[in-house]
């Protein structure tokens, strides 16, 4: 069933576990995470950046995601990822989205707390969710200094006026990772994160964490992190499924025999992902 973003989160957020939440472009994606989370009895988030909407289209992702939700058992919720213009988040909210994110981090604190009450205003109005980002994820080539990097991460102070001024549904802040491929291994801030759990008490949302290490991800859950984003490590599930038949036999042309392989791989991580975080069998 197709619910918001803030029942699963709110659910998350009291229970103490994360949920995943699942970048999705294309219906092989969306089958082999509903599938996924059907086997793990897991609540779970399907989110479209604006980049994946340019790809398929508004339509087509959110027809893909409502007819997967409302066959499945288990709570689904469709969320925009980083959402940076008025007028994609407008249209998701429009739509059927039942979540939203607007990613104002790139503006000084004051102008991201007025465009997300600009957004919130609207969403609200029509039950979407809505989620919002203080602080700069690190790039992965980044080699920059400790007090650089504590700059870029997110002020416990700031989060809280961001919080109060604004009454976000759930925060992404950034506590030490990237989007994309690690070479090594993210140090993750971990008393800043449990600094500012203790201050908001609201959900939170951690971004770039394919590539974290499962003792991090486990840690960071028990510090109160409660919507975990995964896009880098299904590309790379899909992609190695593709890549071993066409290895295996480079004479194929049929894409259900590509893409085959890269559903049951990426079921595979997904499954090991709503495990790790701690969702399973909380639908
Ligand atoms: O945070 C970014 C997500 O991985 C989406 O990436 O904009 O290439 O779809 P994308
Ligand atoms: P990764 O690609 O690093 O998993 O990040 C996903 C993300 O944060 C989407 O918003
Ligand atoms: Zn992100």
């Amino acid at each position: 069933m197709l619910v918001t973003g803030k029942e699963i989160m709110d659910k998350a957020h009291k229970g103490g576990y994360a949920v995943g939440a699942f970048n999705v472009n294309n219906m092989e994606i969306v089958q082999a995470i509903i599938a996924a989370a059907e086997e793990e009895k897991a609540p779970v988030i399907l989110q479209t950046s604006e980049g994946a909407i340019k790809y398929a289209g508004m339509d087509y992702l959110h027809a893909l995601v409502k007819l997967a939700a409302d066959k499945a058992s288990v709570p689904v919720a469709l969320h925009l990822d980083h959402g940076t213009t008025y007028s994609t988040i407008i249209s998701c909210i429009a739509n059927g989205w039942t979540s939203v994110m607007i990613d104002g981090s790139r503006f000084p604190l004051d102008e991201n707390i007025a465009a997300t009450n600009e957004i919130i205003k609207i969403a609200h109005a029509c039950g979407v969710s809505v989620e919002a980002e203080i602080g700069q994820l690190g790039g992965i080539e980044d080699n920059i200094s400790v007090d650089e990097r504590d700059a870029r991460l997110t002020s416990p102070s700031e989060a809280k006026k961001f919080v109060d001024e604004t009454g976000v549904d759930y925060l992404a802040i950034a506590i030490g990772t990237a989007h994309g491929k690690y070479k090594g291994e993210p140090k993750l801030d971990f008393e800043r994160l449990d600094e500012i759990k203790k201050l908001l008490n609201i959900p939170l949302v951690l971004h770039g964490a394919s590539g974290v290490g499962e003792d991090s991800i486990k840690k960071a859950v028990s510090l109160g992190i409660n919507k975990i984003n995964i896009d880098t490590d299904i590309r790379i599930a899909f992609t190695e499924g593709v890549r071993s038949v066409i290895e295996g036999k480079p004479e194929e042309f049929d894409p259900r025999k590509l893409c085959t392989p890269a559903k049951e791989n990426m079921k595979q991580v997904v499954k090991t992902k709503i495990q790790l975080f701690g969702s399973a069998g909380k639908a």
